[in-house]
């Protein structure tokens, strides 16, 4: 059992947490196409399965960004366009609706007639899904990742 321990993180700790938080972001690529994988192969009950999963690492993951990292990120203040701790925020609550509507189509996925045609559309929203993450994340990495990194290296010199 882990034991929590109320002591201040060092910047040594700090900046390992962020670049842990950070590898995330590939994980959780790599997850959505494990799910597109059985997907195509008509494995429902898999498809599914990876899709449940996706959707754990993913509201671990901003819970991650929420608590430990934006905070100190929205006090660095002079933010460019898209890359406001607000702006962030919203995206995180529309990629968690877009994910539920995700997994409600993908429960609907039955072997039938016309399940090809279901499958792809399920695809070409999961297309669109794909988008809003990739562009939310690269300009995390560009703004919140950079300079966080930045600043907790840093402060971790002499
Ligand atoms: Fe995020
Ligand atoms: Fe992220």
């Amino acid at each position: 059992m882990k034991v929590s321990m109320a002591a201040p993180k060092t910047q040594t700790s700090r900046l390992g947490d962020l670049l842990d938080i950070l590898e995330e972001h590939q994980q959780i690529d790599e997850a959505l196409l494990r799910h597109q994988e059985t997907l195509l192969g008509l494995e429902f009950t898999h498809a599914l399965g990876a899709l449940e999963e996706l959707e754990r690492r993913l509201s671990r993951h901003i819970r991650r960004e929420e608590e430990s990292l934006f905070g100190v990120y929205a006090g660095l203040g002079g933010f460019p366009q898209g890359a406001h701790p607000d702006v962030f925020r919203e995206e995180h609550r529309r990629i968690e609706r877009s994910l539920k509507d995700l997994l409600a189509g993908a429960r609907g996925l039955t072997l039938g007639a016309g399940v090809r045609r279901a499958v792809i559309l399920l695809l070409e929203r999961e297309t669109r899904f794909k988008t809003l993450l990739s562009g939310h994340a690269q300009r995390e990495e560009q703004h919140l990742y950079a300079r966080l990194k930045e600043l907790w290296s840093a402060e971790k010199r002499p």
